[in-house]
C-alpha cells in the first residue's frame, strides 16, 4: 500500500496506520497526523487530486471574457467565460514552456498572452498567436495541438463551480449527495439566488487543513469559548444554551457535514435577519420544510470535504445584525500552512443598502481581520505550535498523543424528528468530526481511492 505513495512516506508503517484506525475506533485521533509531512504527502497523492473542489461562483463571471484565476491546491486554474456563455477552466500554464500564464486575480480580456515568449490563447483555450510564428516555426506549426489544457472535470450546482482532477470521479451531484438539500436553503432560496460581493479575500495562516475544515464543519463546541467576546459584545446574537436554542450536527456522506442552530420559537427577526422583502421569495422557492428551517435558523455552518467550508451567520453590532453567506476554501500550502480564500455572498434580490451593511458585517467578523477570524486563527496556530515537538510526533503514540472526539460517542443517537436528510445528532456532539476522519482515512489508505469514491461510506 505504501509503496504507491511519494517517497516521503518511507517511515510510516502499516502498524502506524493500524494505530490510527484503533484510535479512531475509540473516537480519538493521533495528534501527529495534524502536522506530519508524510501524511501531508499522502494526502496529495490520495485525496486532493480525486475530490471535488470549489473554484468560483458564476456571479464572478458575468460577461464574455470575464476571468478569474484560482488554485486546486497546487494546480493553478484559469476560468473564463466564452461568447457562448460557457465557463471553461484550464490549467493556468502556458503550453510553450509551462509559464504561469495569467497572473491577474480577475478581469476581462479578449485573449491571454504569455509574458515569457508571447504565445496567445483565446477564451476557448485555443492557441491563436505565436510570436514570429510563421518565420520561426513555419506555416505548418500545428497550433490546434497546443491549446491550454482543460481541467479534467468542471461541474456546477446552484451557481457554485467545482473542479476535479480525476476524469473518472463520480459526478458532483452524486458527491454532494444530501448536501444538495442544504445547498438549496443557502443558494437557491430565491429565483435569482446569491451573488458574490467584492472579490474573494485571501490570507495565509499557520494551521492544518483538516483542523480548519473540521472546525467549521463539526465543531460548534468552540463557539462559546473561542468566540465568547463576540457574544458579549453583541457582534454575534444569541448565547449558547439560552432558552429555546437548539442545535443539530448533521452527518452526511463523503465527509460532508452541516451544523444548524435554530430557535424553537419564531424569532423576532426570522429568516436570519434577512430583509422582509425576501421572506415571500424564500417561501416560494423552498419547500415548506426548508422554509420553516430557515425561518427559525440562527446559524447554518458546514463543509464539503476536503477543502470547502461555509457559514451563514448573523453578525453586525449590537441590536443590528445582518445575514451573509461566507464560502471559504482551505488551500493547503504545507502540513501546517493554509491559504484561506473567503467569499461573501448575499441574496441578489436584497436591497442594495442591506447588501452594503451585510458585507460590512462579513468584513468585521469573518474577513481577514474580522473578530471571529482572529479568534479562530489564534487557536488553530496554537494547535500547530503544540503539535510539532518530539513528544507529539512520536508515531508509536508512546506519550498518549490523542486529540479527543468523545463528545456524544455511544451516548447520543440521531434525532428522528429532525426534518432534513442525513443523520442529525442533537446538541453538541463530535459525530460530524468523527465521520470526517473516517472518510479521510478511507481515502488515505485505499489502494485505489477512486474505488472508495464510487460508493457510499
Ligand atoms: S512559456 Fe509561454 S510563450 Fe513561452
Ligand atoms: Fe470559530
Amino acid at each position: 500500500m505504501l509503496s504507491d505513495c511519494k517517497g516521503a512516506t518511507a517511515t510510516i508503517t502499516e502498524d502506524h496506520f493500524r494505530k490510527i484506525r484503533e484510535a479512531m475506533d475509540q473516537a480519538l485521533l493521533p495528534q501527529w497526523v495534524l502536522t506530519d509531512p508524510e501524511i501531508y504527502a499522502l494526502e496529495h497523492e490520495k485525496i486532493f487530486p480525486r475530490t471535488w473542489q470549489f473554484l468560483a461562483h458564476e456571479s464572478e463571471l458575468k460577461n464574455p471574457g470575464d476571468f478569474v484565476t484560482r488554485w486546486m491546491v497546487d494546480d493553478p486554474v484559469l476560468l473564463v467565460k466564452g461568447e457562448d456563455g460557457v465557463i471553461r477552466a484550464f490549467l493556468n500554464s502556458c503550453t510553450h514552456r509551462g509559464t504561469y500564464l495569467c497572473a491577474a486575480d480577475s478581469g476581462n480580456r479578449r485573449t491571454f498572452t504569455c509574458p515569457y515568449h508571447g504565445w496567445t490563447f483565446n477564451w476557448h483555450g485555443d492557441l491563436v498567436g505565436v510570436a514570429l510564428g510563421n518565420t520561426l516555426y513555419g506555416a505548418e506549426l500545428d497550433r490546434s495541438a497546443m491549446g491550454l489544457r482543460p481541467l479534467p472535470r468542471l461541474e456546477s450546482v446552484y451557481g457554485m463551480i467545482f473542479g476535479n482532477l480525476d476524469p473518472h470521479a463520480m459526478s458532483l451531484r452524486e458527491y454532494l449527495g444530501d448536501m444538495l438539500w442544504y445547498f438549496e436553503i443557502l443558494l437557491k432560496r430565491t429565483a435569482e439566488g446569491m451573488e458574490v460581493i467584492g472579490v474573494p479575500h485571501r490570507w495565509v495562516v499557520e494551521a492544518n487543513w483538516k483542523l480548519t475544515y473540521e472546525n467549521f464543519t463539526g465543531d460548534p463546541y468552540h463557539v462559546q469559548s473561542t468566540h465568547r467576546s463576540t457574544v458579549e459584545l453583541g457582534i454575534t446574537p444569541h448565547r449558547a444554551g439560552e432558552d429555546g436554542r437548539m442545535g443539530h450536527q448533521i452527518v452526511l456522506t463523503h465527509g460532508h457535514g452541516v451544523n444548524i442552530t435554530q430557535l424553537t420559537y419564531v424569532p423576532p427577526h426570522p429568516y436570519q435577519h434577512t430583509p422582509e422583502s425576501l421572506w415571500p421569495l424564500f417561501e416560494q422557492s423552498l419547500s415548506p420544510v426548508q422554509a420553516r428551517l430557515l425561518k427559525h435558523a440562527s446559524v447554518l455552518v458546514g463543509g464539503v470535504f476536503p477543502t470547502l467550508s461555509f457559514v451563514s451567520p448573523q453578525h453586525g453590532t449590537e441590536g443590528e445584525v445582518f445575514n451573509y453567506l461566507n464560502f471559504r476554501v482551505w488551500r493547503p500550502l504545507g502540513p501546517y500552512k493554509v491559504e484561506i480564500w473567503s467569499w461573501c455572498l448575499i441574496d441578489k434580490e436584497a436591497p442594495s443598502d442591506y447588501k452594503q451593511q451585510a458585507y460590512r458585517a462579513y468584513v468585521g467578523s469573518f474577513g481577514p481581520s474580522g473578530t471571529l477570524e482572529q479568534d479562530d486563527t489564534e487557536m488553530w496556530s496554537r494547535v500547530v505550535q503544540a503539535s510539532r515537538g518530539h513528544m507529539v510526533r512520536n508515531k508509536n503514540l508512546a506519550y498518549n498523543n490523542f486529540a479527543n472526539y468523545l463528545m456524544g460517542y455511544g451516548r447520543v443517537e440521531p434525532d428522528p424528528t429532525f426534518p432534513g436528510p442525513g443523520q442529525a445528532y442533537p446538541g453538541f456532539v463530535d459525530a460530524v468530526s468523527r465521520s470526517i476522519h473516517q472518510y479521510w482515512f478511507e481515502l488515505l489508505t485505499a489502494d485505489n481511492a477512486a474505488e472508495v469514491m464510487s460508493h457510499e461510506l
